[in-house]
């Protein structure tokens, strides 16, 4: 897809993503983190160049390159991404929270490698901050959408975090599908909204689909104001 310079749907709009998985330090030589690739959040991210948009991309450790005319800062833990993404989001017009954020960290963080010793060991984690959550709480103009990744009762789950997090749409996506979800070039997702919206789309590259939620994120707004 590719947009005329006069009717660039995004044009002066300043957009956040979040992409990748983050990483939770354990020692100075060992983390905890997720499956996540980041291919969803930098297709966004490229969608939101294309559309117009002023586009930041906050990325856990991914390896993909960054598309043209994106604003990247790469951030490794949740903490730190959530600083980064409240440091734009004054400021922002619509945050797409794409990022699989580690749920838990190790509640301390050894400065000297840890060394086995004899039989099991077990890992002290406590909860990260819900960035989602977060930004649902503090929200002022933003349009603010989250992702879930859901191996079961998919629009169950995603319409209970829609609510609990207070945001305007729910991405959700079954990771258990060969065709969607983690690492995957292609994507099935429902997008779920306030007052019982639910939209379903078919299977797609993660590219086409980034251009799609946004054009159906866009025209829903725009009926539902009017
Ligand atoms: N999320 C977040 N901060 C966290 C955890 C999740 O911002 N500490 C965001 C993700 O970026 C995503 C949404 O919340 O946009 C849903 O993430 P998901 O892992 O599916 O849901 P959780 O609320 O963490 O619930 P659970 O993992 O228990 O299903
Ligand atoms: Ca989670």
């Amino acid at each position: 897809s590719f947009f005329l310079p006069t009717e660039l749907p995004l044009k002066g709009k300043k957009v956040v993503i979040t992409a990748g998985p983050t990483r939770e330090r354990i020692d100075p030589v060992r983390y905890l983190t997720n499956f996540s690739s980041g291919k969803m959040g930098y297709a966004l991210a490229e969608a939101a160049v294309k559309m117009g948009a002023e586009t930041i991309l906050v990325s856990g450790p991914v390896s993909l390159p960054i598309p043209h005319g994106v604003k990247v800062e790469h951030v490794e833990s949740a903490e730190q991404m959530l600083q980064a993404v409240l440091y734009h989001y004054d400021h922002a017009d619509i945050v797409v929270k794409t990022a699989a954020v580690a749920d838990y960290r190790p509640k301390t963080i050894h400065d000297q490698k840890m060394k086995k010793q004899a039989g099991d060991a077990t890992l002290e984690l406590e909860r990260t901050i819900d960035i989602l959550m977060t930004l649902g709480q503090r929200k002022t103009k933003q349009l603010v959408i989250g992702f879930a990744a859901e191996t079961n009762n998919i629009e169950v789950y995603a319409k209970d975090k829609l609510s609990k997090k207070n945001a305007d749409y729910i991405v959700a996506n079954d990771v258990t599908q060969a065709d969607s979800g983690f690492g995957t070039d292609t994507n099935t997702v429902v997008l779920i909204g306030k007052e019982n919206y639910v939209q379903y789309f078919d299977n797609m590259t993660k590219k086409q689909l980034a251009i799609q939620l946004f054009e159906t994120i866009l025209s829903h707004e725009k009926e539902v104001q009017h």
